[in-house]
């Protein structure tokens, strides 16, 4: 590895989709596993951006659905790695529902999520640090810690 740690910035991922109608549920709402695929799919490609490498989902740690989102809007992803730890590292995922013709953006999720940087039979690798730069990224990257040491715990208990 030739570089040590690298930059929030460099794992951000944006993706942007179209709520169609096989997408939605009988009142017209966008499908939450729809939502699910879309958020596990964007943080999936931050953190491969980060470990530059396969990363598989851990744990889908939190996700929350703020407001509903209709067919015809046009749903924002963002993803960014929040921090590393060792082998792991946590993603959080921003999404923003748009109706272009309304001229309406609500913030309409937010997840986290847990990825593990594996080599090619699927055994766990140390991936770079992350530097957080902004006063955002610091906050996310403490909160990131304290989100792992419940997560830690919860497992013990459940399992
Ligand atoms: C994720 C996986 C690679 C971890 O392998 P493992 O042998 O349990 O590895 P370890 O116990 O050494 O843990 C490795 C890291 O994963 C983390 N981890 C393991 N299971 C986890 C879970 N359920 N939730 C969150 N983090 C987890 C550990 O905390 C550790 O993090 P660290 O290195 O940063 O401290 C393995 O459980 C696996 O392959 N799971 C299936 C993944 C999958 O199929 N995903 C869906 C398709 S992408």
């Amino acid at each position: 590895m030739g570089k040590k740690s690298k930059s929030v910035s460099n794992s951000i991922v944006t993706m942007t989709e179209l709520v169609l109608p096989h997408h939605t549920n009988q009142l017209g709402n966008l499908l939450g596993g729809q939502l699910m695929h879309w958020i596990d799919i964007c943080a999936a490609l931050s953190a491969s951006r980060h470990a530059q490498r396969v990363c598989v989902t851990a744990s889908v740690d939190r996700i929350d659905f703020l407001h509903p989102v209709k067919l015809g809007d046009v749903v924002t992803l963002n993803a960014a790695v929040n921090r590393v730890f060792n082998t792991s590292m946590e993603v959080g995922v921003e999404i923003f529902a748009s109706n272009h013709v309304k001229d309406t953006r609500v913030h309409s999720n937010s997840a986290f999520l847990t990825f593990v940087s594996v080599d090619e039979k699927l055994k766990p690798v140390k991936t770079f640090e992350i530097v957080p730069e902004t006063e955002d990224e610091k906050r996310r990257f403490d909160n990131a810690l304290r989100r792992r040491e419940t997560r830690l715990k919860t497992r013990k208990n459940v399992y």
